[in-house]
C-alpha cells in the first residue's frame, strides 16, 4: 500500500484523528501534558513498558521505542487493532471499576471484545488477554504540521 499523508495542524491536545493505511486504522492523538506525565507512572501495570517484545513486529521504528512510543512525545502513531483478535479499542476510557487505575487517570483504550486496555501509548495492562502493545506503524514527520504513514 501507498504511504499516507496526513495535515495534522488543526489536531488540538486531547483529540485523534484516524486515517486508514494498508486496509487498516491508524490512529494519530496529540496528547495533553497530563497524558503524556502519566505514562511516566504506569510501567509496573503494563505487561510491556519499554515494548521490547516482537520489536520488529510492534515498534519497528527504534526513534519509537521509548516511553512514549513516539518520535514526538505529544503525538502517538499507532494501528487501533487490538493485538489479541483484532478488534478495533474504544476511546479514552475512563477509570470507572478499576482499582488497579490511580485516581488521576488520564484515559486509555479499551477493547470491548475481551476487556484488553491500553494506555495513551498503545502499551498494554498486564493480565489481559491482548498479548502486545499496539503497532506503530513506520512514519516520518514531513514537515510541523504534516506526516507520511507508512
Ligand atoms: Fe481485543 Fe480480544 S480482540 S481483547
Amino acid at each position: 500500500g501507498a504511504p499516507v499523508e496526513v495535515d495534522i495542524s488543526s489536531l488540538q491536545p486531547g483529540e485523534k484523528v484516524t486515517v486508514e493505511w494498508r486496509g487498516k486504522p491508524v490512529w494519530v492523538i496529540r496528547r495533553t501534558p497530563q497524558q503524556i506525565e502519566e505514562l511516566k507512572k504506569l510501567d509496573g501495570q503494563l505487561a510491556d513498558p519499554t515494548s521490547a517484545r516482537k520489536p520488529e513486529e510492534i515498534t519497528p521504528m527504534e526513534s519509537c521505542r521509548n516511553e512514549w512510543r513516539s518520535i514526538k512525545p505529544e503525538y502517538l502513531v499507532v494501528v487501533g487493532i487490538c493485538t489479541h483478535l483484532g478488534c478495533s479499542p474504544t476511546d479514552k476510557f475512563v477509570a470507572g471499576p478499576q482499582p488497579s487505575l490511580p485516581d488521576d487517570w488520564q484515559g486509555g483504550f479499551l477493547c470491548p471484545c475481551h476487556g484488553s486496555t491500553f494506555d495513551m501509548a498503545g502499551r498494554v495492562f498486564k493480565n489481559k488477554p491482548a498479548p502486545d502493545n499496539l503497532e506503530v506503524p513506520p512514519h516520518m514527520y514531513l514537515s510541523e504540521t504534516r506526516l507520511l504513514i507508512g
